[in-house]
């Protein structure tokens, strides 16, 4: 189901680019970060916003508990004025082993995969063994698809292992037109 999906939004992306291929890059600005992590799971997390124009995220995680399943469930959220409510855009569930894993690249989700990953020690396969998990300089940006519309954002990020909670991650912030 996942993959027909994928494939569906793979076309309707193609599209959309070929529309906008001219259109320029939009700025990304994060306002707020935030990481819950199941103390079980790990004893010290980190999540910040960095570089100069609030564009990047760092993340340090020290696994205290090998991850053997990540079921992960992303929203996104937009709302065009400051003072409305946020909205659900899209929001989709996934099996996060099989994306570090098997990775099919020039999709939406391994530009955002790429992105993440690129300065960072992630595993590329499960189990997640313990110990220190770091990602620097996260800039999606670039990987930002056109489809989201220049608003204000907000990502709800919740992963699972069976099926237990143990990392949220929320951000806020706002695409930019430059
Ligand atoms: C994540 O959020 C859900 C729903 O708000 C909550 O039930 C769960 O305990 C949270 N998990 C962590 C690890 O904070
Ligand atoms: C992250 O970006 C900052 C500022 O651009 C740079 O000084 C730093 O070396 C970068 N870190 C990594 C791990 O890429």
């Amino acid at each position: 189901m996942f993959s027909t999906w994928l494939n569906c939004l793979r076309i309707i992306l193609l599209l959309i680019h070929l529309l906008h291929y001219t259109e320029a890059k939009r700025h990304l600005r994060w306002e707020c970060f935030d990481c819950n992590i199941g103390p079980q799971f790990s004893d010290k997390m980190k999540c910040s916003v960095g570089g100069t124009r609030n564009s990047v995220l760092n993340v340090e995680i020290n696994l205290q508990e090998e991850l053997d399943a990540i079921k992960t469930y992303v929203k996104i959220s937009t709302r065009f004025k400051s003072t409305s409510p946020y909205r659900k855009f899209f929001d989709i569930t996934f099996d996060g082993c099989r994306v570090i894993s098997d990775m099919v690249q020039g999709t939406m989700v391994s530009n955002m995969f790429n992105a993440v990953v690129r300065s960072s020690n992630q595993p590329r396969k499960c189990p997640i063994k313990k110990g220190l998990i770091y990602y620097h300089n996260i800039s999606i940006e670039e990987a930002l698809p056109m489809f989201v519309p220049s608003s204000y954002l907000f990502i709800q990020v919740d992963f699972f292992s069976k099926r237990q909670s143990y990392l949220n991650v929320t951000l806020r912030g706002e695409i930019l037109d430059k």
